[in-house]
């Protein structure tokens, strides 16, 4: 029986240090003792694709001009990213039945047509899309009870006019942006979503469903690093679940004041089901309802 033996090259807690000091300031990422085996795991496997022989000559390449690419090829290796569709039914629930149809109200009143969400860590897409095809649900019901006078044209679009709908979806990680942007899933990936709404929402190619296109219209895909100081402004809704668990305490923090800035007036944000907001902001205060929870933005805080 023939063994192969990869030598795994020594990485030295200096140089342990020195990276996972330099991954934090990338991307806010932080590896605590519970998840260094995972980092340590992960630089092994890109010292040998760089065909590199120590792990300082790594961290120099890394902070190196050249090594742009390889420090985005090694955030990519570090991030997770699991999703699905409809992930954590209760806050979508909380999210179209409660928090959409109140903005919907108000904007009407204030003759305000637009609504732009963001999905901050979307993986794959499947977060965005369904937060896109809860919106146009949810429109569709609210336009057949309050009906305005402007022509809707034919074949009737997702979004009545003269309502407008913006979802941006950003990620750090390109190749779950580029799997996003094609919107294209197996049948395993989309066991959370029914039969009328993969006929109204997907087309069937082969063995996969690809997102349609008017769906596919309302999801602009972007990369935006949620470390970096200026993150997209004028949001009514930001969804970011399951990102900020990779963060440490300061970097939460700052990312939650952050995005306090980035919300319109009284704006949501929903973080994941097993995150908080707790004891890191006096900025939000906490809506939970039917088993869910969002945070909503205070006005007049320093
Ligand atoms: C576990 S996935 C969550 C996907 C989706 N929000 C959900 O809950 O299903 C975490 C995502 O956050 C992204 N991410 C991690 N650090 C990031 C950063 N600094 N800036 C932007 N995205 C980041 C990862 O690339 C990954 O796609």
């Amino acid at each position: 029986m023939s063994t192969t033996f990869t030598a795994q090259i020594p990485l030295t807690e200096a140089e342990l240090k020195l990276l996972q000091t330099l991954v934090y300031q990338e991307c806010g990422m932080y590896f605590d003792e519970r998840r260094t085996h995972f980092l340590r795991d992960r630089l092994q496997r890109r010292l040998k694709a760089c065909q590199l022989d120590s792990f300082y000559a790594y961290y120099r390449l890394l902070t190196s001009r050249e090594g742009k690419k390889e420090l985005t090829a090694l955030l990519e290796n570090l991030t997770v990213n699991e999703t699905s569709f409809f992930r954590i039914r209760p806050q979508l629930e909380l999210f179209q039945k409660v928090i959409l149809e109140g903005l919907l109200k108000k904007k009407q009143d204030r003759r305000d047509w637009s609504l732009r969400i963001w999905s901050a860590g979307c993986s794959t897409g499947q977060e965005p899309y369904s937060l896109a095809i809860l919106t146009c649900d949810a429109l569709a019901y609210y336009y057949l009870r309050n009906p305005l006078p402007f022509d809707v044209p034919t074949p009737k679009p997702l979004i009545p006019p003269p309502w407008k709908l913006d979802i941006l979806a950003s990620d750090i990680n390109y190749s779950a942006l580029l799997a996003a942007q094609q919107g294209v899933y197996t049948e395993a990936q989309m066991e959370a979503v029914d039969y009328t709404c993969r006929l109204r929402y997907f087309e069937k190619i082969g063995d996969k469903y690809s997102v349609k296109p008017a769906l596919k219209n309302l999801v602009q895909f972007d990369f935006h690093n949620l470390k970096a100081e200026f993150l997209p402004q004028g949001n009514d809704v930001i969804f970011c679940r399951n990102v900020m668990i990779y963060f440490d305490e300061a970097e939460q923090k700052r990312l939650i004041d952050k995005f306090y800035s980035c919300l319109n007036p009284e704006g949501f944000l929903f973080v994941g089901h097993a995150e908080s907001l707790f004891g890191l902001t006096t900025k939000f205060h906490m809506i939970h309802e039917n088993n869910a929870t969002v945070y909503q933005r205070i006005e007049g805080t320093p």
